[in-house]
């Protein structure tokens, strides 16, 4: 079955947060209020991938400044970073949907994305054990704990 990539938008809401609440602890969960700030704050960075039109993985990603970690639940419209990274806040992927490859092509977007807008880097923080996920596509740690985001959180960048 083919995958569709294009970009992300507030009509996907309850699909995006049905997968969220299937990918995420308790705590990491957000509201549908900070998710749509998110999408609305960069029209065409965030990501969905479709399959027979239904939405299977999305990221969440928009220009950011590379020192700065967005809280959990923090509106993005109440602040103005310094712009030179992608940040990519959130790539989830329906559990049932895990392992095909559909991850590392929304991942294979991003790169895309921060190129075409002349980011130095993309930067995240990593959860849950995505770490070596992460590592195996280019990205290395900077320091952890990340505060907010538990023990096991660490801030990851990859320059371009
Ligand atoms: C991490 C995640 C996005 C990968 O999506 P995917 O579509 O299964 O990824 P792919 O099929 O492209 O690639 C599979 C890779 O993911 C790894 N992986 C599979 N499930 C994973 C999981 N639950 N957590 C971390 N990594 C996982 C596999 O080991 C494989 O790694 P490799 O290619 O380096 O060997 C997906 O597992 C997910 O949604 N996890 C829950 C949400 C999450 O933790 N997101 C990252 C937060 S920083």
């Amino acid at each position: 079955m083919t995958i569709v990539f294009k970009p992300l938008e507030a009509e996907a809401m309850s699909e995006i947060l049905r997968i969220q609440e299937s990918a995420y602890e308790p705590r990491y969960q957000e509201s549908e209020e900070t998710i749509l700030s998110k999408i609305e704050y960069s029209p065409g960075t965030s990501i969905g991938a479709y399959e027979d039109g239904k939405l299977v993985g999305y990221a969440l990603a928009f220009p950011w400044g590379a020192s700065e970690n967005i809280p959990l639940n923090f509106d993005l419209a109440d602040h103005s970073p310094i712009i030179d990274t992608l940040y990519v806040h959130d790539v989830s992927v329906d559990s049932s949907h895990r392992g095909r490859g559909i991850g590392s092509h929304i991942v294979q977007h991003l790169f895309e994305k921060a190129e075409a807008m002349d980011a130095q880097s993309l930067t995240l923080v990593a959860v849950q054990d995505a770490k070596p996920f992460w590592e195996s596509r280019g990205f290395e740690t900077l320091y952890g704990p990340v505060e907010g985001y538990g023990s096991e959180s660490v801030k990851m960048r990859k320059f371009l």
